[in-house]
């Protein structure tokens, strides 16, 4: 028998409980798994699932140290206790299996050292993707591409917020309440809403697909708050669909060439293979040579998906215990070996169409004067159109071809100046066909 102590009996802890405790028609392994400790914080709580008495505790400590236990599996959340307990479970011999892409994010590089020292496995498919398999793929299945791109929809709140406003025309914040009352959001949405879960977990697919690791504070991040129902109605006049899209790109194995890293509302052309992932759903397109492109997709989170893959973690560890010598070498396709950072390109060498809405005065040749700020920064623009006139401000939308961040920056602090412009109501980038 196997015994593995979980860490948090929540949402997925509960879902992991369940498939481990109902294994009919499911894999055989299963039978060799015992749930030998759960670790919460409220031992009155009501839970869904009955555990054998003296199996619930808040004494996690005694769950890492249990010379018993031999995979500890952490879904409690946030950065602390998370972390320490998983250093000290690795410390005591454990194997880690992990749902906690925050900590893996931040803290992948020390977890991984002490993992390799101690010759134990740390696996987190439902880290990204919830019960999409990614991460595995991304180890083993894809090992023989050089990957070029990871772009994905990792975030399901916003993306159902996105969804919400294009299909129904609401705004942001009608949608967001919306989304909390049928708990698809946090009461605390800032994790999804400003892109940071979305930045957590294209840091993890980064490191493993372009093999090195990532700081977590590279990757650039802007969320969703400023996107407006306007931007999106016009988007799909334009034959977009407004999607936050978490990117890393680059060339695998070429370490002088660096990684672009970053998360933001992106127009993406409505035929792209991503455009059609709506509401809570995930999707991951992944370039390499020779494969091209391939894409995941499902549900990114709830309780049987992610402890779907939770599950399939633990099942990975267990057919490997249950079929090797005591003191086995790590399989370097499950383990994480990468010592060297990537190099990350700031945001301004960044390459990439911009859509950006003026609003402005009613004064003769705005439109000229634009043209002549964009020009004069070597922004080349693809389409400029007036779309309306209402209490004497006229609304200007322009598209860009491929052009420099910084550049595009430089010709917007520029275009703010000019007399004819009210304000710079938007500006979203638009992915570009060689961006994928
Ligand atoms: N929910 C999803 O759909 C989803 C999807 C993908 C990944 N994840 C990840 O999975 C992990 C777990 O998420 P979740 O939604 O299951 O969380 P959750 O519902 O909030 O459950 C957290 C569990 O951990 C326990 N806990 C938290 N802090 C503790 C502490 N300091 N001491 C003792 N126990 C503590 C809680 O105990 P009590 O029950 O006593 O309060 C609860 O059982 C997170 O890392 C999350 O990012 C979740």
């Amino acid at each position: 028998m196997f015994k593995v102590g979980l860490l948090g009996l929540g949402t997925v802890g509960t879902g992991a409980v369940k498939i481990l405790q109902d294994r009919l028609g499911r894999n055989p392994l299963l039978a060799e798994i015992e749930i030998a400790k759960v670790g919460v914080r409220d031992l009155a709580k009501a839970r869904q699932v009955e555990l054998a008495a003296g199996v619930l505790t808040q004494d996690l400590d005694s769950i890492v140290a249990d010379p018993e236990i031999c995979i500890v599996v952490e879904l409690l959340g946030g950065l602390e206790p998370a972390r320490s307990l998983i250093l000290e479970a690795i410390a005591h011999g454990k194997h880690i299996v992990t749902a906690n892409k925050a900590v893996i994010a931040r803290y992948g590089p020390e977890i991984y050292e002490a993992a390799n020292q101690a010759g134990v496995y740390v696996l987190l498919e439902a880290a990204v993707g919830g019960g999409i398999p990614i991460i595995k793929p991304l180890k083993q299945s894809l090992g023989a591409n050089r990957i070029a791109s990871i772009v994905g929809i990792v975030n399901g709140t916003t993306n159902y917020i996105l969804t919400q406003m294009t299909q129904a025309g609401a705004e942001f914040a009608d949608v967001l309440a919306d989304a909390q009352r049928l708990g698809y959001a946090e009461a605390d949405p800032g994790a999804d809403i400003d892109g940071l879960d979305a930045a957590d977990k294209i840091a993890i697919l980064a490191s493993l697909g372009f093999g090195g690791r990532v700081k977590r504070e590279d990757v650039y991040c802007e969320g969703v708050r400023g996107v407006s129902a306007v931007d999106i109605a016009y988007a799909e006049r334009l034959g977009f669909t407004v999607k936050l899209l978490a990117i890393a790109s680059g060339q695998q194995g070429d370490l002088s060439e660096s990684l672009q890293l970053r998360v933001h509302p992106t127009l993406l052309p409505k035929e792209h293979p991503l455009a059609s992932i709506n509401g809570v759903n995930n999707g991951i397109l992944v370039s390499g040579d020779p494969l091209g492109e391939v894409m995941f997709s499902g549900p990114g989170a709830g309780a049987g998906p992610t402890a779907s893959a939770v599950v399939s973690d633990i099942l990975n560890i267990v057919g490997i215990l249950s079929s090797s010598d005591e003191n086995p070498a790590l399989d370097p396709l499950l383990s994480c070996v990468h010592q060297h950072y990537c190099q990350i390109t700031p945001i301004e060498e960044l390459q990439t169409r911009f859509y950006a809405r003026f609003l402005c005065r009613d004064l003769p040749g705005v439109i000229g004067h634009l043209g002549t700020c964009f020009g004069d920064h070597r922004v080349s623009l693809e389409s400029i159109v007036q779309i309306g006139f209402q209490n004497e401000t006229a609304e200007i939308v322009v598209v860009t071809h491929q052009v420099r961040e910084g550049n595009f920056r430089a010709a917007l602090a520029e275009i703010q100046k000019l007399e004819g412009i009210k304000a710079i109501a938007s500006v979203l980038r638009v992915l570009s066909s060689q961006e994928v």
